[in-house]
């Protein structure tokens, strides 16, 4: 079997960097550096989607700034996933128009999922006419031609329709931070879970080279990240498109093997690809974090089937007993959907006993949202907002008990932790996770930030573990 998804040429990207050099040509020009913003919305993808973004820009000769007040370019990177994501988005782009009439040469852009729904370009192209490019993450690598193209014809432009889905290799990359990194490992999702709109708006799945991953971590560890997230809508789909007979769990070890310090993770795993071979590979790996996220969405095998979701409860219960023969201290956190069309009371009371079995580390939990386009968005959906709430709100109450006693369970022990930040609360300035990626609040000299420091948990909260430094 050869390779079904397109790699970019190199001469494309070529040409992409071309454009940014001539865009910093314009730009030198200028008394001072033009300042650009990205925005991001959305899950982990997107603040990578983001970071590459942010090289592009930087790249143009773009100040990169923190604020959309007086920038010259501004991106906003968007999330479909919710009808409430999208509000918030379409509120804060149409917020944008006061400054715009300031700053009439201001470009406003707006990419990501949301840019491929159709009702959302058609809004744009309409009504929110001081959106000048708009763009779905497919092309993204294409950004600096597109952008060219606005400075040049002073036009807007939209690129919006259904591309098929490729590999850019070797596109420019502003990371956020200097201890945590993030590493996208594939694109798209070919499981069209029946309530998501992830497969329609990020296309099919397809993987990176091996090599190409392997590189960037070596070269991040080089630089000094101690803490590598590998990200895919489902890594454990990993590699089913390269014909090199590479899978995730040979990629995570092979990962694991790289020379240094640090520490890996990878989400989202889809419970029904998750193999005891995964298992056996974070087991053996001491670099591999002894965490997972493993989104259950429902407790109730009917609804899960609705979902297609493709396992049942019974099935995810024996992956999670697999997990923990292996690793018993485990991180697991999952996520949940409540209210998906035509699920019942009793059938929400399976969710509920699910997470009274499993007892998750934490809990991400959503009512569920109709997507224009997706099956689950024609069905009968005859519970009241009411009555999803109160569910809504019982799980919640149920979870945050869980994860409170979960965390008083570290109280007394000590961890190696990796302090990755500062806080603003005064007496606890320093911010560190776990192993398994706990929050942990403590206080300790500034420079302890991007080092492994044993602390002992001396408190919790629901949401935090608080420490001392040993
Ligand atoms: N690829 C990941 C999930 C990405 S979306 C996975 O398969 O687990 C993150 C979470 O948002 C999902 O796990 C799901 O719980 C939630 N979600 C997705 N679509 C939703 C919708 N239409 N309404 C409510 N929650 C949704
Ligand atoms: Fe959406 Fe399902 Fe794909 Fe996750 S696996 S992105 S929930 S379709
Ligand atoms: Fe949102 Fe797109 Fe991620 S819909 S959750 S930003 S893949």
């Amino acid at each position: 079997m050869n390779r079904t998804t397109p790699v970019i040429p190199q001469e494309e990207i070529a040409r992409q960097r071309a454009y940014c050099a001539e865009i910093r040509a314009l730009n030198a020009r200028l008394e001072r550096a033009p300042a650009a913003y990205v925005d991001t919305y959305g899950c982990q993808q997107n603040e990578a989607d983001s970071e590459l973004l942010r090289g592009m820009l930087a790249e143009m000769g773009y100040e990169i700034v923190d604020t959309d007040r007086d920038a010259d370019v501004i991106v906003i990177n968007t999330c479909a996933i919710r009808e409430h994501a999208e509000q918030r988005v379409l509120g804060n782009v149409g917020a944008l128009v006061h400054g715009k009439r300031r700053k009439p040469e201001q470009i406003i852009c707006l990419c990501g999922c949301m840019a491929r729904e159709q009702h959302v370009a058609d809004k744009l192209r309409q009504s929110y006419r001081h959106v000048d490019l708009v763009f779905g993450p497919q092309v993204l690598w294409r950004f600096p031609e597109l952008l060219r193209r606005v400075i040049t014809r002073r036009g807007r432009v939209f690129e919006t329709g259904d591309v098929p889905g490729a590999i850019a290799e070797g596109l420019p990359v502003r990371r956020s931070g200097r201890v945590k990194a993030w590493v996208s490992i594939m694109y798209g999702c070919n499981n069209f879970c029946t309530y998501c709109i992830v497969p329609y708006v990020r296309g099919r799945e397809r993987s990176r080279e091996p090599e190409a991953i392997l590189a960037e971590i070596r070269q991040l560890v080089e630089e000094g990240y101690k803490d590598i997230t590998l990200l895919g809508q489902n890594v454990n789909s990993y590699g089913k498109d390269l014909g090199e007979g590479v899978d995730f769990p040979d990629l995570l070890e092979r990962a694991a093997a790289i020379p240094g310090d640090f520490l890996l993770r990878f989400m989202t795993s889809h419970p029904k690809d998750a193999t005891e071979k995964l298992f056996d590979v974070m087991a053996r790996c001491e670099k591999v974090a002894p965490v997972i996220h493993l989104p259950f969405q429902s407790g109730n095998s009917r609804v899960l089937s609705a979902m297609n979701r493709r396992y049942t409860r019974e099935q995810y219960l024996e992956k999670v007993r697999a997990l923990r023969a292996r690793i018993p201290d485990v991180v697991l956190t999952s996520d949940v959907i409540v209210g998906f069309p035509g699920e019942t009371t009793e059938e929400f009371e399976d969710t509920l006993s699910l997470i009274q079995e499993v007892r998750f580390d934490a809990l991400f939990t959503f009512i569920y949202s109709p997507r224009k386009g997706t099956p689950a968005a024609q069905l009968p959906d005859p519970m009241s907002k009411e009555e999803k709430s109160a569910n809504f709100d019982r799980l919640v109450e149920e979870q945050n008990r869980i994860s409170l006693e979960k965390h008083q369970a570290y109280i007394g022990t000590v961890q190696r932790c990796l302090v990755d930040g500062l806080s603003d609360d005064p007496r606890n300035n320093l911010n560190a996770r776990t192993p398994g990626g706990r929050l942990v609040h403590l206080s300790g000299d500034p420079a302890l930030v991007g080092q492994f420091v044993d602390v002992e948990i001396v408190d919790c909260s629901t949401w935090a573990l608080f420490g001392e430094k040993r």
